[in-house]
């Protein structure tokens, strides 16, 4: 039995360290160092992380650099770049860095260089692309592509929509990309509403090819294909796949080779790099998404060889770890001040909750520290309107990524600025905050009396001490949204390290699907259910007797 990390040195000294500096408010902090900006910002591959606003001193960074180096965290991530096995519950490499690595270097996965396979694909990416770009490939009716639906949930889904929508102003084609997830009928009808099948491609994204939602969605729009105008001739023309299970997607009735291959060495949530993201290369263009490749493998290389007290991932990762297992905090915000980056806090929450929602250490043991937090977030400014009033004045805090391109796709006279001020004043407010006597002043000023400034200062009292990060970069380029995704994936990954479990499995979410698949028998069924529970017995026949009904 391994020995849990709340017994490493490194752990305890945090533990006597956090003891003596735990309420020590950000506002000293910055009081006695006029350069804390400068001292505790960095920048990697374009992006620039401001992390001064946290409850943080240099003995603070240096006793969690040292729990890094106590948990060997620098041969850990060697040992992924380098293909070795570290997804040990399926015995598998992690190896969705190959997919962005312009060295030259191999990468070996049981003996084989995998970047011929991977330089194969990205090439058949491009012939794909440029056919249907430039009409070569048509449909049925001979017509050019106007829509493409691509079909898949998960990571096979959220990493290609957020990138499209983050790089909305590099698309460069009139066709219109239609993402389909969910297994609702809403979301079918609401997408192929308005769609001709003549002009439509289906690209069906699925690493298992088995999946619930995707094949059930796949189906519904091949039979929606063939009612209205398509014919089974037709389907070599207007369904691609993108999977790692070739024989279940050639037996759905989709040529071999309209099939772009997945690996088991790519997880879903960290595979948008890989052909899952040929809706958005359709939409931007091959050489753009080769420029997020780029921004990838920067970040990738940054995260290998960067010193660990210079290291983007590293201090972002430590700094987390520093709320979650010191001060027991237990939820992060993701907030983009950006439009097109509104997706962010979605696909960061596949990526950070599927891969570090785990109780269990990689070597079995039952972690006796909290794990990874619960991912939300959304576009700044509208969550000022909306969450901004617990995260300044609630009981328990939330640390928060704001995150802001210094340009704009789109400038018109002070928007940008006013949109920055936001950004910058809120993670101010959230640090300073505003104490009582401050607050009974600007009472006092407004005209109120002594008794009246006394009894209503309480409630504008801002504790202020809650802590931010703010990232930021020039622009919103294909190559600096590359770098800032894999940033996060860097971050998780580290953690994931750093906790001791694998980020890189998901058995949490098997025993909901096998359930699901009862259930859904019973709501079928012609009699009623009293196999289950008695709220999941009494579910289903509730909806059994309104479907009884229609
Ligand atoms: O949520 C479970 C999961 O396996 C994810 O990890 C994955 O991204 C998603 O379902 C879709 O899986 P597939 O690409 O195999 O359809």
């Amino acid at each position: 039995m391994s020995t849990s990390i709340t017994q490493l040195k490194s752990w305890l000294q945090l533990q006597t360290h956090f003891d003596r500096v735990s309420e020590v408010h950000m506002r000293d902090l910055f009081t006695a160092n006029p350069n804390r900006f400068q001292e505790f910002s960095l920048t990697a591959a374009g992006i620039t992380l401001d992390f001064s606003k946290n409850r943080i001193c240099d003995d603070t960074l240096s006793l969690l650099i040292q729990f890094a180096q106590e948990r060997a965290i620098q041969p850990g991530i060697q040992a992924m770049f380098d293909g070795k096995p570290i997804n040990g519950s399926e015995n598998r490499s992690v190896l969705h860095t190959a997919l962005r690595n312009f060295s030259g270097r191999p990468v070996t996965v049981d003996g084989e260089d995998v970047m011929p396979l991977v330089r194969d694909t990205l090439k058949r990416m491009e012939d794909f692309c440029w056919k249907v770009r430039r009409h070569q490939w048509r449909g049925y009716g001979n017509k050019p592509f106007t829509d493409v639906v691509s079909i898949g949930i998960g990571g096979s889904f959220l990493g290609p929509k957020l990138a499209s929508s983050a790089l909305k102003p590099f698309w460069d084609t009139q066709i219109k990309c239609h993402y389909l997830a969910n297994i609702d009928g809403s979301h079918i009808t609401e997408i192929l509403r308005h769609l001709n099948p003549e002009t439509t491609l289906f690209i069906v994204q699925s690493k298992s090819f088995s999946t619930q939602e995707t094949l059930k969605n796949a189906l519904g729009c091949r039979e929606w294909f063939l009612q209205n105008g398509g014919a089974i001739e037709h389907l070599g023309k207007h369904f691609a796949a993108v999977t790692a299970n070739v024989e279940k997607a050639v037996e759905f009735g989709i040529e071999e080779d309209n099939i772009f291959p997945m690996w088991d060495w790519v997880g879903g949530r960290y595979s948008m790099w890989s052909a899952i993201g040929l809706p958005l290369a359709l939409t931007i263009g091959l050489d753009a998404f080769r420029d997020l490749l780029h921004g990838a493998y920067e970040m990738d290389e940054h995260f290998r060889t960067a010193p660990l007290e210079q290291n983007l991932p590293i201090i972002m990762a430590l700094i987390g770890i520093w709320y979650i297992n010191f001060y027991g905090i237990r939820s992060h915000a993701i907030l983009p001040y950006d439009h097109y980056l509104r997706g962010l806090p979605a696909h960061l929450q596949q990526l950070d909750m599927e891969s570090n929602g785990k109780s269990v250490t990689s070597d079995g043991q039952i972690c006796d520290y909290d794990t990874g937090p619960i991912i939300w977030g959304g576009a700044g400014s509208n969550g000022q309107h909306a969450y901004h009033q617990l995260l300044h004045q609630g009981t328990h805090f939330s640390p928060c990524d704001f995150i802001l391109p210094l340009t704009t796709h789109n400038p018109i006279d002070e928007f940008h600025a006013t949109l920055a001020s936001n950004c910058f004043s809120q993670s101010q407010a959230l640090m300073q905050g505003k104490n009582f006597d401050e607050a009974k002043a600007e009472l006092l000023a407004l005209g109120l009396t002594p008794e009246e400034a006394e009894r209503l200062a309480p409630q504008r009292v801002i504790p202020g001490n809650r802590p931010s990060n703010t990232l930021f970069f020039d622009r919103a380029t294909p190559k600096t949204i590359g770098a800032l995704i894999a940033l996060y994936e860097h971050k998780v990954c580290a953690q994931g390290l750093l906790w001791g479990v694998n980020s890189f499995d998901q058995w949490g979410v098997e025993l909901g699907k096998h359930l699901g698949n009862r259930v859904l028998e019973d709501l079928l069924a012609s009699q009623s259910s009293q196999a289950h529970d008695s709220s999941t017995n009494g579910l289903i026949n509730a909806f059994r007797a309104m479907k009884s009904k229609l």
